[in-house]
């Protein structure tokens, strides 16, 4: 914490604190750079209350939901392991166990009611991540990173459904919450990032197999098509599977591309090759404008929620940690990510009530133009740390595995500790709850985007 505190004071003295001063960035220079991000992880870190006396740890204040606080907790991790800066490490740790739940598996009674498959997916992405960066360990008696990503891993391998749609998972996990007869790509999204994470890290087939399994039912269910283009997802209803929302969302993407990467990494296949390649092209395609990653589908028209304003950060991660697992695509992806990080870094420029970090260094939500929109939060504060941490991808160590020196114990059998999983803690629901998930319904009804299921719950 000190060391940050003086970095950031003689960031402040050299950038002056005149409003709207842009962070001042010397790409070349890694300590330039992380000066920068430190400036900006500082201010993103300012919004988290769960280190707040009395307060819960692992929680994001309204508006956010509990599931971008796994995902910052992620990016926090990523932000350790590029710049070193230990300064966030402890509260990550505490936020991860705790929220780990008593049953290990990131479905912590207070959240379990409202809880998707994709909410908890982004916690396990995080606990992966742990394990793959030798973040450390908690102690023994705490629930450990690779036994916490194996139990959401099982407990995904129970959900998978063959009775609507010849499989895939839900995106609820329970019935009563709205978007249970939805099957989305990035809920299946998270399981085959997992999936295909956990074989390469522990070598057993059981993951890579069902890796291979998942792309194929996204494949014949139409959310992958020929062309490699990911839609968000398809309601079992009435039409048997055959109505898919072809909304097209940079983190679906993002989530394939990197579990294909890894895939590829493992198996060194054609076909995981041929996929992966395809799916970057499609990438750089569409999220692409003059350089600069960006939300295709809402955000030249400013309609981006609150969830939908973090998706291109996550784009950003799983780019980089492609270009690490298919080293030949790294001269595809770092010139991306640089100029994106220079674009997100010119619009770090403003001050808003909500903003506790450095005044002027509140990041907008938009990089395609020069001009700082005002749309502040933790999504935008998170993306653009994200694009400047990334670009200092090439040093990044990489992933370990079982055999190259992760140190994280695993539990092949955790999850699921309730035999019926889904009907885990039914009896808690309360008509309360029934309402709060009422409330969800009608906010993706009334939705500005009504036809596409994009509230997380
Ligand atoms: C979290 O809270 C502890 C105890 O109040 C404090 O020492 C620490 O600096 C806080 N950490 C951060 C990152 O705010
Ligand atoms: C993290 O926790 C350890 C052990 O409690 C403590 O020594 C260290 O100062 C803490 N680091 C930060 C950055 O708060
Ligand atoms: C579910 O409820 C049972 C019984 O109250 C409890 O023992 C268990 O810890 C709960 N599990 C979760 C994940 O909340
Ligand atoms: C659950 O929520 C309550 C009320 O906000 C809080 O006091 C408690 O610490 C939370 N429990 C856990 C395990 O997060
Ligand atoms: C729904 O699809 C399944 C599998 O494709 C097929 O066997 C079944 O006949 C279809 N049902 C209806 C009502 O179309
Ligand atoms: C797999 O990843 C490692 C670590 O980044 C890299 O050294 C190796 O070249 C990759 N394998 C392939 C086939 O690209
Ligand atoms: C591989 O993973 C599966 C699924 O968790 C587990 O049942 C099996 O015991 C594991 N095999 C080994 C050798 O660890």
């Amino acid at each position: 914490m000190r060391s940050l505190l003086q970095t950031t004071s003689l960031a402040l003295g050299l950038w002056g604190t005149t409003v709207g001063a842009t962070i001042d960035v010397t790409w070349t220079d890694d300590s330039s750079v992380k000066e920068a991000a430190a400036t900006i992880a500082y201010g993103l870190v300012k919004y988290y209350t769960g280190n707040n006396t009395g307060d819960t740890p692992g929680n994001l204040p309204d508006p956010y939901y509990w599931w971008e606080a796994g995902a910052m907790f992620g990016a926090l991790i990523d932000y350790w392991w590029l710049t070193d800066d230990e300064s966030y490490n402890n509260i990550t740790q505490q936020a991860m166990i705790h929220q780990a739940g008593d049953d290990e598996d990131f479905m912590p009674t207070n959240q379990t009611r409202t809880e998707g498959n994709d909410d908890q997916g982004f916690w396990a992405m995080a606990a992966m991540s742990a394990a793959e960066r030798n973040f450390p360990d908690p102690s023994s008696d705490e629930p450990q990173w690779l036994a916490l990503t194996q139990a959401v891993f099982n407990e995904y391998a129970s959900r998978w459904d063959t009775d609507h749609c010849d499989g895939g998972m839900r995106w609820q996990i329970f019935t009563f919450n709205s978007g249970y007869s939805y099957k989305n790509s990035i809920s299946n999204g998270c399981f085959f990032n997992v999936a295909a994470r956990l074989a390469r890290y522990t070598g057993n087939d059981t993951y890579s197999d069902w890796a291979a399994k998942i792309w194929k039912w996204e494949s014949d269910a139409g959310l992958i098509t020929s062309g490699y283009k990911v839609y968000d997802g398809v309601t079992i209803g009435t039409t048997n599977c055959s109505s898919v929302d072809t909304a097209q969302w940079s983190y679906n993407a993002g989530i394939f591309l990197h579990g294909a990467s890894v895939m590829y990494n493992l198996t060194e296949s054609s076909t995981w090759k041929t996929r992966m390649d395809g799916m970057l092209t499609d990438i750089t395609s569409l999220f692409v404008d003059n350089d600069v990653i960006y939300e295709h589908f809402c955000e030249e028209n400013i309609q981006c929620n609150q969830d939908q304003q973090s998706f291109k950060g996550y784009l950003g991660r799983w780019l980089a940690a492609t270009s690490q697992m298919a080293p030949y695509t790294y001269d595809t992806i770092y010139p991306l990510l640089l100029s994106t990080a220079k674009a997100a870094v010119a619009v770090c420029t403003g001050t808003d009530t909500d903003f506790k970090g450095h005044t002027g260094t509140a990041c907008g939500f938009s990089w395609l133009d020069t001009t700082y929109d005002g749309l502040v939060g933790v999504g935008s504060q998170m993306n653009a740390m994200s694009m400047v941490i990334y670009t200092l991808i090439e040093q990044g160590s990489a992933p370990v595995t079982s055999s190259t020196g992760g140190t994280s114990t695993g539990d092949a059998s955790a999850g699921n500790k309730n035999s019926d999983d889904v009907n885990k803690n039914q009896s808690k629901i309360t008509t309360a709850d029934r309402a709060g998930a009422a409330i969800l319904t009608i906010l993706v009804c009334g939705g500005v985007l009504a036809g596409t299921a994009f509230v997380f719950s």
